[in-house]
């Protein structure tokens, strides 16, 4: 099989480092191995592990007739959801989509549908120039939530359901809205059953960013018009030539979690994901999320960062370069993009550039990160690098379990809990009070009794 690679050489810069990776590559294979025998912490939400050689056909179909009616019938889809119930779906969608697909009306493809996020954040700026922009359109929902209660999506959806309801009225509603969520508790499952909505169930098993290869992000991809089943695909031969059964040295989530690990223990607390192609923007906030939830507790993990190349060598860059050196950098690079497209001969040639004229855009990108990574690993930032062959759904469903199996086996190393994430709780409970939500009258007198102490800064209230 043709596979995403992962090169870690130019992070090995001194002794200490490759000892220490070398000592934590040992330690990889009983964590790999407990995230399959299903010992470690966490052990109730495996599923994602064997979840991409587990999902069956009619699931499959079920999805792409759900997603073939949407994208038909509706100029618009929205997807709403946070966290795990957003990231990934953004994520393979931006990687995939042409960047001007909005603005691009002759697009080659049956359908016209334009996938729009919202209950990701909770501005009403943003909600109200959504709801603008849906007045008067066909449009299709995806609500989506494992919890079913959390209040970001679930603002949203309220708004945009009484506004198809308004347009279009109750039948409509009924076959244009998709639930996806618990198969039986929550406030979103109950709703659905009420309301007749379709439904699709997130596994008890499966967090929500492990999720992204549930009906959780398949469908919305399938409704942007990408092939599930080539993503699917490249997770399950990816989970197989990770698995327990292949030796850390030859096992790159194994080798990335051992690096990554072993960085921190010399004093790299800081990781860093680069990608030199800004369809991957969003490929970093899914992977902070998976990283960020995963680690970052009983005051441990690495902090993680991501940015886009060679934008932010022009904001970051200088930090990353020359700031404190408590870094390291993992980029993701691409070998072959998807277009063609060579740098035009001037005959003035006033902006000096004749010397590159004829060259692809992309080769320049490749100096850039040749450069780049040079510059860094010179300033003592290691880098560890993954390439994809080419940007495709295949690939990126690689990606997305390498990195899943990866965060597993290093949440083991590290000692933690990498399924569980009781620090996002704090703000809600702290959100709840002050709203003077039902249920939540001890905390409400609490905050407004720390508040009226002068514990917040006046500007803040
Ligand atoms: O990883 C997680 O479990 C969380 O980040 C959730 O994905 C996020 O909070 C959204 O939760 P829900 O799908 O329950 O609305």
């Amino acid at each position: 099989m043709k596979r995403i690679d992962l090169q870690v050489n130019n992070a090995l810069l001194t002794q200490e480092i490759r000892e220490k990776y070398e000592e934590m590559l040992k330690r990889t294979s009983a964590c790999n191995r407990s995230l399959e025998k299903g010992d470690g912490k966490g052990a109730d939400f495996l599923g994602w592990v064997t979840l991409p050689s587990e999902i069956d056909r009619a699931l499959l179909d079920d999805i792409k007739l759900t997603a073939d009616k949407l994208r038909h019938n509706v100029e618009y889809v929205v997807c709403i959801g946070i966290g795990g119930s957003y990231l990934g779906t953004r994520a393979v969608i931006e990687a995939l989509s042409d960047s001007f697909a909005h603005l691009k009306k002759d697009k080659a493809d049956d359908s016209n549908v334009t996938i729009l996020y919202a209950g990701n954040h909770i501005s009403e700026d943003y909600l109200y120039e959504l709801v603008e922009l849906l007045k008067g359109k066909k449009f299709g929902l995806i609500n989506i939530s494992k919890s079913g209660t959390t209040t970001e999506p679930a603002i949203a959806f309220r708004l945009l359901k009484d506004l198809m309801l308004q347009q279009e009225g109750k039948e409509f509603a009924q076959s244009h809205i998709v639930a996806i969520t618990d198969e039986r508790k929550g406030a979103l499952r109950q709703l659905a059953t009420e309301e007749g909505y379709k439904t699709f169930v997130i596994p008890d098993n499966v967090g929500g960013r492990f999720s992204v290869l549930t009906p959780v992000g398949l469908l919305p991809i399938a409704v942007a018009g990408f092939d599930i089943e080539a993503l699917v695909r490249g997770a399950r031969e990816m989970s197989e030539a990770v698995s327990s059964d292949i030796a850390a040295e030859e096992n790159i989530s194994a080798q990335y979690a051992a690096l990554r690990i072993a960085l921190l223990e010399y004093g790299k607390a800081i990781e860093i994901l680069a990608n030199f192609h800004p369809k991957f923007h969003y490929l970093g906030e899914w992977w902070k999320q998976l990283y960020g939830e995963s680690e970052g507790k009983d005051g441990k993990g690495l902090f993680i960062a991501s940015v886009d190349l060679t934008t932010d060598l022009h904001s970051m860059g200088q930090w990353i370069q020359d700031g404190t050196r408590n870094i390291f950098e993992t980029v993701v690079s691409i070998s072959e993009p998807r277009h063609t497209l060579a740098i035009p001969q001037d005959p003035k040639d006033l902006d000096g550039l004749n010397y590159i004229a004829g060259k692809r855009i992309d080769e320049v990108n490749k100096m850039a990160e040749k450069g780049t990574i040079l510059a860094h690993m010179d300033g003592g930032v290691p880098v560890i690098r993954i390439e994809l062959p080419e940007l495709n759904e295949y690939y990126i469903g690689q990606l997305f379990y390498f990195f899943e199996r990866a965060v597993g086996i290093s949440g083991y190393l590290m000692g933690v809990n990498p399924f569980d994430q009781p620090g996002v709780e704090a703000y809600k409970t702290n959100m709840f009070a002050l709203l003077r939500k039902p249920g939540y009258e001890q905390q409400t007198s609490k905050i407004f009794d720390r508040i009226a102490k002068g514990e917040l800064d006046k500007e803040t209230h």
